[in-house]
């Protein structure tokens, strides 16, 4: 690789708490270290396709460190390999626009590119290094279901809104003697229900890993009516299904790259459970994007720091290719094709998620103290 004096910056993706944190770590060490320029492109490929970019300076990063959502703005949209254009008539098509971002780059100076995102961000990644472009990647989510990376920054921080969440439901389900259903996200890995139920006392947690029975759910309220605790605390992952039954879809956005997106599977269950259990009320919420937000925790403002400073050293000492992962405690790297797959331009890691093994610890820990998964 020719020598780096510029690199850019994209944040692809649904966004998540950290993000910030990576973005400060990136340009300081770029600058302090190695005196490098730093580019960061706007609403994540989108910004490569239409030149839309700004320096990043040691000034433009102080003070985001804590703040969730990224400076830089992030679009889980925008496959630059299969882009989405509405023609002026109507008509849609998709083009391989990737050439044309390659020569972007190119005329901007740029070097080499730290893309920061899940599973179909990184698979781009992959893609534009297979192009020639050196890149290196930082994984995200808050839905812990990237398996190269022991975890990510974000998914704390969404831990922790959803354990003050539970905390919160608790008092009023109690003052009511109510069922609370509260939905929360991680697409088809339950950890954020698991995680998040365990540590907000859930009574029953609904996993995608373990389908559910209804009866089952109906039993553990009335299990607690008898103990003399008249309210139930319901977690249901956004993927949960019922045993023999389909996963809730609420659209599907046909120009991402992983294109399904759940929400209302506890509306089904709250439905379903209002008809068996008439004497209790039962309700519903959904933390929805509130579990993406806010104020970063401690653990991901550090996680995200040393994810981008280590990928700035991996630019620097001919890493690209590569993606920074945390194993055990240390900070260590794997190659992108490892990390996505190694099939065709645009194919991501299908099935190969990271997801709750339902013999694991966590899942036995939870049904040693009573909590339910639905299961009869
Ligand atoms: O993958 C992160 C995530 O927040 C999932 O937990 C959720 O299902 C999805 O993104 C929501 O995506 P969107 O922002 O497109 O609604």
């Amino acid at each position: 690789m020719n020598k780096v004096r510029k690199i850019g910056i994209i944040t692809g993706g649904g966004d998540c708490s950290g993000l910030n944190a990576v973005i400060n770590g990136i340009t300081k060490a770029a600058i302090n270290k190695y005196g490098l320029e730093v580019v960061g492109f706007t609403k994540g490929y989108h910004g490569l396709i239409s030149n839309n970019h700004r320096p990043l300076a040691l000034k433009t990063v102080s003070g985001i460190m804590h703040e969730g959502g990224t400076i830089l703005k992030s679009s889980n949209k925008d496959n630059l390999f299969n882009y989405r254009t509405v023609n002026q008539d109507g008509s849609v098509e998709y083009n391989d626009v990737s050439d044309e971002a390659v020569k972007n780059l190119k005329r901007l100076g740029i070097d080499a590119l730290i893309v920061i995102g899940g599973d179909g961000t990184l698979t781009s990644a992959r893609d534009f290094y297979r192009k020639g472009v050196p890149v290196v990647g930082v994984p995200k989510t808050i839905d812990n279901d990237l398996p190269a990376t022991d975890v990510t920054f974000g998914y704390n921080t969404s831990l922790e809104t959803i354990t003050d969440a539970l905390d919160k439901i608790h008092t009023t389900a109690f003052s009511h003697d109510r069922v609370m259903v509260v939905e929360v996200m991680g697409r088809n890995s339950g950890w954020l229900a698991l995680e998040g139920g365990l540590a907000g006392s859930a009574d029953v947690i609904l996993l995608p890993e373990i389908p559910y029975d209804i009866n089952a759910v109906v039993e553990k309220v009335r299990e607690r009516d008898a103990f003399g605790r008249n309210f139930t605390i319901i977690v249901v992952s956004e993927g949960a299904k019922e045993q023999g039954g389909e996963q809730t879809i609420r659209e599907l956005v046909e120009d991402s790259a992983d294109n399904v997106r759940f929400g209302g599977v506890g509306q089904v269950i709250t439905n379903q459970l209002q008809k068996l259990i008439p004497e209790h009320e039962v309700r519903y919420t959904n933390l929805a994007y509130i579990q993406r937000g806010g104020i970063t925790s401690q653990f991901d403002r550090a996680l995200g720091l040393l994810f981008g400073v280590n990928a700035v050293d991996l630019i620097m000492n001919g890493g690209a290719g590569r993606m920074v992962q945390l194993k055990g405690r240390k900070i260590t790297s794997i190659p992108l094709e490892e990390v996505v797959g190694s099939g065709a331009v645009g194919e991501t890691s299908k099935g190969g998620g990271k997801t709750v093994d339902p013999e694991g610890q966590y899942v036995q820990a939870a049904k040693a103290i009573g909590i339910s998964f639905g299961e009869l």
